[in-house]
């Protein structure tokens, strides 16, 4: 069911950049052929294997539509394989969403900061404007009329829940207004939904031709260093970004670890739970410490805290060989460090050290 029965995929697609919509994509040696055979001599690849002698398998390109790991992905999510787009990190969607809707010099996007900091610089590196309707202070909320209203003047929307750097939600009833009232792709990053208990947009994704839902395998899955970012979308917009993507975007040790990965959801899900229990004591205790001033609710694996002297307690803790990120030169975070929830025996030296600032200071 489309909630919003005036805006339709067409629509949607008509935001496309015009030189896309019927680009020829790079046809791959995988693209021509993609059984069986018993002898590759069409991909210009080395036939006597890689020096990694114990993995062999490293001589021939990955699979360019990444089969296997899109159909796992998609029974876990419930979605079809045909809504998912892999990338190297969401870093890559972000990059690649702006190429596929936004004309250099000419097309703007918005944003509502203080929010992660690529759409900005994505957007910059291919000339396109940003227009930003900050968040509320405070409460780091929508400012949803003025997006709605704003949004003539934008061919991307970007959302960020829970946000980065503030780690709240955003209201679901906010996101739904501008679903249904904007004429362009609305992106939803839930890189950190999984620390959350709310279900985030996935399950909705039928219902909006012009959602985008951006997730990661570096934060919960503990797999940063693989780089692999998913876009959850309607067909034709995955079908563009594939289109628009490097062949062989995702390699093959990256497939085959997620793929692993992927049978090892009860570890993820043990860390998640320890994430939030050390979250709710980590907030509590630093909420106890006099010089900190607010400690912002959190729904992702890092609390944004409001202190007395940020900057000098972030430079104090590198001393201690802590780091955190001093965000407090970031509009509406003055004054603010954000603090990546650790293992509990990290939370207790960060604390301990905190403590002793509060000591000597
Ligand atoms: C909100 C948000 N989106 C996306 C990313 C990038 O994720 P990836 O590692 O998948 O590129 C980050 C990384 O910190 C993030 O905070």
């Amino acid at each position: 069911m489309n909630m919003n029965p005036t805006i339709r995929i067409e629509d949607i697609m008509q935001c496309v950049r015009p030189h896309l919509r019927g680009l020829q994509p790079y046809s791959s040696a995988r693209d021509e052929f993609s059984g069986q055979a018993h002898i590759y001599l069409d991909a210009n690849e080395n036939p006597f294997g890689s020096p990694l002698l114990s993995v062999s398998v490293y001589n021939r390109y990955p699979d360019p539509h990444q089969q296997s790991l899109k159909e796992r992905l998609a029974k876990l999510k419930g979605v079809a394989p045909g809504q998912i787009f892999l990338g190297n990190g969401s870093d890559e969607a972000i990059d690649l969403l702006i190429r596929a809707f936004c004309e250099p010099a000419q097309d703007r996007i918005l944003i509502t900061p203080p929010t992660y900091g690529m759409y900005e610089v994505s957007a910059a590196i291919h000339n396109v404007g940003v227009l930003k309707v900050p968040l509320l202070p405070e409460v780091f909320q929508l400012n949803t009329a003025e997006i709605i209203a704003q949004s003539r003047q934008a061919k991307l929307i970007w959302l960020c829940s829970p946000n980065n750097p503030t780690g709240n939600l955003l209201r679901r009833e906010d996101i739904h207004a501008i679903l249904t009232q904007v004429h362009c792709p609305v992106v939803v990053d839930e890189a950190y939904i999984d620390f959350s208990e709310d279900e985030g947009w996935l399950p909705h994704l039928e219902h909006y031709p012009n959602l985008i839902v951006l997730q990661t395998f570096s934060k919960a899955w503990g797999l940063a260093g693989l780089r692999l970012g998913v876009a959850y979308a309607h067909p034709q917009i995955i079908h563009l970004l594939d289109k628009i993507k490097p062949p062989y975007n995702i390699n093959a040790y990256t497939q085959k670890m997620a793929l692993q990965a992927l049978d090892q959801r009860r570890q993820v899900a043990l860390w998640i739970e320890n994430t939030r229990r050390e979250r709710q004591a980590l907030s509590q205790a630093l909420t106890n410490l006099p010089f900190v001033e607010k400690v912002f609710p959190s729904d992702a694996n890092f609390i944004l805290v409001r202190m007395q002297q940020a900057s000098a307690i972030y430079r104090y803790l590198i001393t201690c060989g802590i780091i955190v990120r001093d965000r407090s030169r970031v509009v509406l975070c003055d004054n603010c460090l954000r603090i990546t929830v650790g293992k509990p025996e990290e939370n207790r030296q960060l604390l301990n050290a905190l403590r002793e600032w509060q000591k000597n200071g």
